[in-house]
């Protein structure tokens, strides 16, 4: 059985007054069915950590570089997240996709890296709209996923999240058939890649407007393993009717 898992990525978001969102989230699950990760920006990490060195709740990074140290200006690397507290990372989100012109092989690198430090890796995929209306979803998402993702990859350090660039913090959201048909390709990407075992155990997310009013119907699509959500999982309030959505989906 895979673990399911609510995840939340608070982008360039906060500063430590809203680390008191993470006591409130704690208060409001002390014993999660679930996992759960917050991804605060890198200036948080260590505190948020510290703040849950006692719960489950996991703490994890936005990005990392692919080398382990180095001459890389303003940049931070798997094994630094590490030694900050975070368990998990964050990779190809398609605003560093895009802000940062990251493809599929830096993605992957970084992975790499990142898996050998003891990180488990997040890594997004999507489409844009433009790749959508031309019917290009699936062959978009079978590339990404394929160069996207480390050789050392297995249930326990890989998560792969699926988020329609279009669906991010703009309210859109795929049918349930599109999240379904989307998913359901990537399991079976993953098992012809990684054997039925390992392509059997790795969560698969769904992300992009995933809100309290949203979430319960998108945890009934099959493989649909829990949620990358931005907007939603800044306050507690937003993000704990989604983590109760997902403990209570069968
Ligand atoms: P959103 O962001 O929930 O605000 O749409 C999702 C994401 O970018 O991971």
């Amino acid at each position: 059985m895979r673990r399911k898992l609510a995840a939340g990525n608070w982008k360039m978001n906060g500063t430590g007054a809203n680390l008191a969102e993470l006591d409130a989230l704690m208060a409001a699950h002390p014993t999660p069915q679930s996992d759960l990760l917050i991804c605060p920006p890198a200036t948080l990490i260590h505190s948020a950590a510290k703040r849950a060195a006692n719960h489950p709740l996991q703490i994890g990074g936005q990005d990392c570089h692919a080398a382990t140290s180095g001459a890389h200006t303003g940049d931070i690397s798997a094994q630094q997240l590490q030694d900050a507290g975070a368990t998990a990372v964050i990779l190809g989100h398609s605003e560093r996709r895009t802000d940062h012109s990251e493809d599929s092989e830096d993605i992957r690198e970084k992975a790499r890296s990142a898996q050998a430090a003891g990180l488990r890796t997040i890594i997004c995929l999507g489409e844009s709209l433009t790749q959508r209306k031309a019917q290009n979803t699936l062959d978009i998402i079978a590339a990404q996923l394929a160069l996207s993702t480390p050789d050392t990859s297995n249930g326990e350090n890989l998560v792969i999240a699926y988020e329609p660039i279009w669906a991010i913090g703009t309210g859109l959201v795929p049918s349930l058939n599109q999240i379904g048909e989307v998913h359901d390709f990537i399991r079976t990407n993953l098992e012809r890649r990684f054997g039925a075992g390992v392509g059997r155990s790795v969560p698969l997310l769904y992300g992009g407007s995933v809100k309290p009013d949203n979430a319960a119907d998108i945890f009934t699509v099959s493989n649909v393993d829990g949620a990358l959500v931005g907007g939603a999982s800044l306050t507690a309030t937003d993000f704990s009717p989604i983590i109760q959505a997902l403990e209570s989906s069968s």
